[in-house]
């Protein structure tokens, strides 16, 4: 099988990078900007308008957006399509987190192909066919959106929470300054942690052949980023930590860890955490940990070999002549870990009680209503998704 690794991305890590936003613009030949934002925070801090001075200096002209939330929304994104395309915007700028950035990418979207609503792209009713170019200043580590394929938007009707991927999202540049992740709370940076880990995981559970090098590298991320997640949060202002977490990101989502592999990865746990926050607003990352131990231990059985082996490399759990004891150990280790972080490992940690009735609710949007099974370690239907969020309960 051949595995493909498209990075137009141009990244830029280090102290100051959000200086370089006005000189990428100016490379990327954008006249007029839009500027889209979460909280007024970027504007607080002083971020926004080292932003504008530069667009000033390079006389691009821009209009802002804000009010992006978290698990950014599909209204949102109408209102700055017909913002931007009154304002004849040419490029758009995302200042923040994941859910900035796939607004944007939203944006960028709808913005290129006006022939229907823009929540087709998301529902699979159509399939981009180009998009407006976006940039990043990323102010989180968590998602990887700002080198990824990937935009995910909920719609408030019917709470659905949809990815569209195509390589016509990816960034053209992703200004990294881990300084900008100093502010970030303690429950965001483990969320993001745990998000970082997950996207790499994901990759790593397949039942394809594995490449060696994707699956060393795959370790030392998972590795590097459970040391750091910990480090930032006892030390928010630990540049070093802030660092890795955010170089993690980027690498952990933007195709690397599968390369050579021979499935694409798993992604039930992300298809199963999607209906938690489309249906209850929780953070992803958090939403993520809630269910993956129970997703685990109903797949384990099928390759024990497999998590035997990420525990050792990644907890460095001690192998013994039985895979499936090493197994359950390792499971234990990631929970334990979640945990230590300060992350929910049920849905009730989580803050939620489903209903008998909402799980299958829950389960029937995970199939799409029906049209699709989810995972490649094992392929999942109706009743195994319903099981694992039925476990994940406690
Ligand atoms: O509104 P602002 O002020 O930006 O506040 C945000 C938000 O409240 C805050 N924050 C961000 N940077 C901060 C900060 N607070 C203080 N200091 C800073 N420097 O953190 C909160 C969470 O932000 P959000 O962007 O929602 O978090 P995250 O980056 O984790 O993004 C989550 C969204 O991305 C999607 C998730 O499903 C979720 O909707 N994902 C996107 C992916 C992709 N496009 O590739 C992949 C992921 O698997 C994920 O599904
Ligand atoms: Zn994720």
């Amino acid at each position: 099988m051949i595995t493909s690794l498209y990075t137009p991305t141009h990244v830029l890590l280090g102290e100051g990078a959000e200086e370089k936003a006005g000189e990428e613009l100016r490379k990327e030949g954008a006249k007029k900007v839009l500027i889209h934002y979460g909280s007024e925070r970027v504007v607080t801090t002083g971020l926004m308008k080292k932003v504008t001075d530069q667009l000033d200096n390079e006389g691009i002209s821009y209009v802002l957006l804000g009010g992006v939330k978290p698990n950014p929304r599909v209204s949102l994104v109408r209102e700055g399509i017909a913002l931007a395309e009154k304002a004849g915007i040419d490029f758009i700028l995302a200042v923040g987190g994941g859910s900035v950035i796939d607004s944007a990418k939203a944006i960028a979207y709808g913005l290129y192909d006006k022939t229907g609503d823009v929540w087709d792209f998301y529902s699979g009713a159509r399939v981009p066919r180009g998009s407006y170019p976006i940039g990043v200043i990323l102010t989180l580590a968590a998602t990887g959106s700002e080198m990824s394929d990937s935009s995910v938007i909920t719609n408030e009707e019917g709470n659905l929470k949809r990815g569209c991927n195509t390589d016509y999202c990816r960034p053209r540049f992703a200004l990294l300054n881990p300084e900008l992740t100093y502010t970030v709370p303690p429950y965001q940076t483990s969320c993001g942690t745990a998000d970082i880990m997950m996207h790499t995981m994901e990759r790593y559970f397949h039942a394809g052949k594995t490449l060696e090098l994707s699956d060393n590298l795959s370790i030392a991320l998972l590795k590097t980023v459970a040391e750091n997640g910990v480090k930032a949060l006892s030390n928010p202002k630990d540049y070093e930590a802030r660092k890795n977490l955010m170089w993690a990101s980027s690498l952990s989502h933007n195709g690397l860890m599968q390369m050579g592999n021979d499935q694409r990865g798993d992604w039930s746990c992300h298809q199963i955490e999607h209906e938690l926050s489309g249906m209850y607003d929780v953070a992803h990352g958090a939403g993520l940990t809630a269910i993956w131990a129970s997703w685990a231990r109903y797949v384990y059985t099928k390759d024990p070999e497999r998590f035997a082996k990420l525990g050792a490399g990644v907890f460095g759990i001690k192998r013994t002549a039985s895979p499936e004891r090493d197994a359950e150990e390792a499971i234990k280790a990631f929970e334990n870990y979640f945990a230590s972080i300060h992350m929910p490992t049920s849905l009730k940690e989580l803050g939620i009680n489903p209903s008998d009735k909402e799980i299958d609710e829950l389960a029937e949007k995970a199939t799409f209503f029906g049209k699709r099974t989810i995972g490649a370690f094992m392929t999942l239907g109706k009743d195994a998704i319903k099981a694992i969020y039925t476990a994940a309960r406690k």
